[in-house]
């Protein structure tokens, strides 16, 4: 036991959320001490704004940098400076990011900044008040989407209710489920299931996996709003 005061030293992966059977379109991000301990930051009530700005950053663009090793590759041979060459590779295909607003464009940056000029589309969905079920209020999309891939952007995975009707309407401007890449920090497995039922083919990444939902349908122990905490 550390004395007090003393920190204490992670050498151990985290292990919270390794016993969740994910299904096989899934992929979280390894769960390691570090980031555990960013998670750590932003799920606490007493996180500043700019600090939970700060850090949701931070975690945003380990997701994107792994949604990033889903794309196809081509061989590419190029010459170094010592005159040698390399067998590398090279991305293959266009992308294009669409956010699911309004927490989805907490995630903009974060692709922007890994992927240069990328276009970016927006998808608007709300809850209908008569029918109590998710309704698309607002899409614009790239022109030629349905020729790229798309990374779909939306912090939080709940219920999956909005993150589906987004996928039906990407489907429904020409784009293939399979080039579909759905990026979010914190899901929960109900959320997961209902992807994975109804678009097995749509890649799925999460940075962490929670135990589920409240009656509220938030996700627990999650973090709250996201959008409330990002941008209020
Ligand atoms: N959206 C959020 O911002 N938080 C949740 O827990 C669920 C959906």
């Amino acid at each position: 036991m550390p004395s007090a005061g003393e920190a204490t030293k992670s050498v151990a992966p985290a292990t919270a959320g390794q016993g969740i059977v994910l299904p096989p379109n899934a992929t979280r991000l390894a769960q390691t001490a570090q980031l555990n301990a960013l998670l750590t930051i932003i799920r606490s009530s007493a996180t500043s704004r700019s600090d939970f700005i700060f850090y949701a950053d931070r975690i945003i663009r380990m997701v994107v940098e792994e949604g990033l090793n889903y794309l196809p590759t081509l061989e590419k041979t190029v010459q170094t400076s010592t005159g040698g060459a390399y067998d590398g590779l090279k991305f293959e295909g266009r992308i294009c990011g669409v956010s699911i607003l309004r927490a989805g464009e907490a995630m903009e940056s974060g692709l922007r900044e890994c992927c240069r000029s990328v276009r970016i589309g927006k998808i608007l969905i709300q809850r209908d008040e008569e029918t109590a079920k998710p309704k698309l209020f607002y899409a614009k999309l790239p022109q030629d989407v349905a020729k790229r891939w798309v990374l779909l952007l939306d912090p939080m995975l709940a219920t999956g209710g909005s993150v589906l009707q987004a996928i039906e309407v990407l489907i429904s401007h020409g784009v293939e489920a399979s080039r579909i890449l759905f990026l979010n920090l914190v899901a929960s497995p109900e959320g997961l299931a209902n992807v994975y039922a109804r678009y097995p083919e749509v890649r799925v990444i999460s940075a962490w996996v929670d135990e589920g939902l409240d009656e509220r349908n938030y996700i627990v122990p999650g973090l709250g709003d996201f959008g409330d905490r990002y941008f209020c």
